[in-house]
């Protein structure tokens, strides 16, 4: 099971699959599908150049399975948001597959589509816009009154959402006068407010300050865990990423170029720049007592025990005040492996290695 506190485990096998896309490609210029028919489908960075198109998502295939937070990173001008918006048909892809319950979405009419985004999606968007005119509590009603709910039932609803997001006793205020933090857990309630059993979140916490944004994401755990949505949120930044994400993937001139566990990216990057990401991460947050053990031997003198995808920053205190391994243990409490204090004060120091235990 993945759980909201992006322990990363690797759901890909254990959950059905929610959202779907494969040999995904949005190219942008004239002509643009003619152009990738004529290429058989495959067109490197240069062939695009010299066309004057612009390969925004290349050959991209992913899988969000359900209750996932899956997480989208690279730099600007990746293709992160045109993929996002590809995976909802707010941006026409000019070929591939995308599926939603198994169901190829791009063969669907512009109204099933708008009836799916209004039903079963919730998006908050790089650039989202509050109503100005409308009070909070409006303003998160908006979609609801959009899908002819009725006045009593939408209020009440968005009263819900109100409270979830921690804006009790702003509801009537207008958007002008919130701050920053204020106005985007509007945004988030609003995109909530119809019960999306998808959340698109494109940079939603980007442009808040550290303190508020490590509130807004311990914010979206908490709703993660009450909520148990399908979730595909997109960042610049490592550090969100290995908190909130089951899984991440790394996108670079329109490609995926490695999508795996936060643990996986940090100790098998696919290329340099997969490692470059990974770079300035705390290893110790990342990393877990199954990666670091050692096979269980033949002594069993151990201080304490935990479990296989326990992070070592959980535990790096107890083990090395007591000098002594800890056992490795499954999730039926069975001893697979031992951990020792030096593997963990390597990780803790960074010498241990990209996949090495110490
Ligand atoms: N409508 C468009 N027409 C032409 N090119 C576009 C269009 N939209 C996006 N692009 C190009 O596609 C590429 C990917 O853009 P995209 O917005 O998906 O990047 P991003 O990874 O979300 O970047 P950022 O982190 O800055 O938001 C960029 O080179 C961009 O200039
Ligand atoms: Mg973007």
């Amino acid at each position: 099971m993945p759980t909201a506190t992006g322990s990363g485990q690797d759901v890909s096998r254990a959950l059905p699959v929610k959202l779907a896309c494969r040999n995904l490609w949005k190219v942008f210029g004239p002509d643009a599908a003619g152009f990738l028919a004529r290429q058989s489908g495959k067109a490197s960075l240069t062939d695009l150049a010299e066309a004057h198109l612009v390969g925004a998502v290349r050959d991209a295939s992913l899988t969000v399975q359900e209750g996932e937070i899956f997480i989208i990173m690279g730099l600007s001008g990746s293709g992160k948001s045109t993929l996002l918006r590809c995976l909802s048909r707010l941006v026409e892809p000019t070929t591939g597959v995308v599926e939603l319950d198994g169901r190829d979405l791009l063969k669907a009419s512009r109204s099933e589509m708008i009836e799916l985004r209004r039903h079963k999606m919730g998006m908050v968007l790089e650039t989202f816009v509050l109503l100005p005119p409308l009070t909070v509590l409006q303003n998160i009603a908006f979609p609801l009154a959009v899908q002819g709910v009725g006045r009593a039932q939408r209020l009440a609803r968005a009263e819900e959402m109100v409270q979830l997001v921690g804006l009790s006793g702003r509801e009537g205020f207008y958007p002008r006068s919130l701050s920053g933090g204020q106005q985007q857990r509007v945004g988030i309630a609003r995109s909530l407010a119809t019960k999306p059993e998808l959340w698109f979140l494109d940079e939603p916490f980007s442009a808040l300050d550290p303190l508020i944004r490590r509130e807004m994401q311990a914010e979206l755990l908490r709703l993660q865990e009450a909520l148990r949505k399908t979730i595909v949120f997109i960042t610049h930044d490592f550090d969100e990423a290995i908190r909130l994400a089951d899984r991440i993937a790394i996108m670079k001139d329109g490609e995926i170029i490695q999508t795996g566990t936060p643990e996986d990216l940090v100790t098998n990057p696919a290329t340099d720049y997969v490692a470059e990401f990974t770079r300035e991460v705390q290893r110790a947050k990342v990393l877990s007592a199954g990666r670091l053990m050692q096979p269980l031997g033949g002594s069993a003198d151990f201080a304490g025990a935990v479990e296989s995808d326990a992070k070592v920053a959980s535990f790096a205190a107890a083990i090395i005040g007591a000098g002594r391994p800890f056992a490795v243990v499954d999730g039926a409490g069975v001893a697979v492996g031992a951990v020792t204090p030096q593997a963990v004060v390597a990780v803790l120091a960074g010498v241990d290695g990209p996949g090495t235990v110490a």
